[in-house]
């Protein structure tokens, strides 16, 4: 079991949980994930992984209420348990693996959307110990779903807050403020990490993609076993079939196909679709997912 030793309700359906989670603490880096159940007969949840802290053997997990499964898991609160935290999953994130000089020369910006704000702060504050700014967008529909502000002060050089309805910050899509920061404000990046909701990484990518700045988002397509196994998280990436789960999450956004991804993620939804999906992707779709059959 693994207790919730603080439970935080950022907004109305946005919830952050600060778990005991040793094991996963003492290894995990920014970007990777873990699959969470809330109870024995709970369905997996994964959800990335928000701050961790080595010495208190703590992990930090933002979740949005989209499901039956996620809102069994918000009605969880401090001083009741997980039952599974497994973990840490996927691929640290790419910033980790580069050398800190090389780093340190590169002008970062980093593009937030909504609840996808939260898998961007654990970067954000890696590359603030390392002695690297960066700057940080974060976008949401209205003021009440922003996320992480004051935490994201504490480490990016500059954070610019948008919403759709112009309650806070600049009125409009991140998209809108990227391509202001460049064209009219004389910013000039050379390395952008996106993590929103897929049509905002979409957008952002075309957007960067028109800006000549390379791009890395977060996919975070369905995940069943996080391993590998069961072929839901099946996305194409320059053409090549590739798993969310172990080849990402991180990967070159210029080269996402995130109109099949999106497509793919809703057909996923019904059994009739996954029936569909296991015969159509044949070995990729290679069961274990517990749903299609596939695993029989
Ligand atoms: P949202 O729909 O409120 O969007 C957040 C911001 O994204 C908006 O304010 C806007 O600035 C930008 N955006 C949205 N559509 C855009 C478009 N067409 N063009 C340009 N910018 C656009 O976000 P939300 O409700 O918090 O998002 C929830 C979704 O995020 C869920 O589907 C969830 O699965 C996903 N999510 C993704 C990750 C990840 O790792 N990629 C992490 C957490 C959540
Ligand atoms: Fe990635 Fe199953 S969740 S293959």
């Amino acid at each position: 079991m693994y207790p919730i030793l603080s439970a935080e309700k950022l907004t109305d359906n946005i919830f952050s949980f600060k778990v005991k989670a040793e094991r996963v603490a003492s290894s995990c880096l920014p970007g990777q994930f873990v699959i969470v159940r809330s109870h024995s007969d709970a369905e997996r949840i994964p959800l990335t992984i928000c701050d961790y802290s080595r010495e208190d053997g703590t992990i930090t997990l933002v979740f949005q209420i989209i499901g039956a499964g996620t809102l069994r898991l918000a009605k969880l609160t401090t001083g009741d348990s997980m039952h599974d935290v497994v973990g840490p999953l996927g691929c640290a994130s790419d910033l980790c693996s580069l050398p800190i000089d090389e780093l340190k020369a590169k002008n970062i910006v980093f593009v937030a959307g909504g609840v996808g704000t939260a898998p961007v702060f654990p970067q954000v504050k890696w590359l603030k110990e390392n002695s690297i700014d960066c700057d940080v967008i974060i976008g949401a529909k209205t003021k009440d779903l922003i996320i992480l502000e004051e935490d994201m002060k504490c480490y990016a050089k500059n954070v610019y807050i948008t919403t759709d309805d112009g309650s806070k910050g600049r009125k409009g899509l991140v998209t809108k403020t990227l391509e202001d920061l460049v064209n009219n404000e004389g910013k000039k990046y050379d390395h952008c990490v996106a993590i929103g909701p897929m049509i905002m990484m979409k957008f952002a990518c075309l957007t960067t993609k028109a800006l000549s700045i390379p791009t890395v988002v977060s996919l975070n397509p369905i995940m069943v076993d996080g391993t590998g196994m069961c072929g839901a998280c099946r996305v194409s990436v320059g053409g090549k079939i590739k798993f969310a789960c172990v080849d990402g999450p991180e990967f070159d956004g210029h080269l996402v196909d995130f109109d099949e991804a999106m497509k793919r993620q809703n057909i996923y939804k019904t059994e009739e679709g996954r029936a569909y999906l296991k015969e159509k992707e044949g070995d990729t779709h290679h069961g274990g997912c517990g749903f299609c059959g596939g695993e029989e």
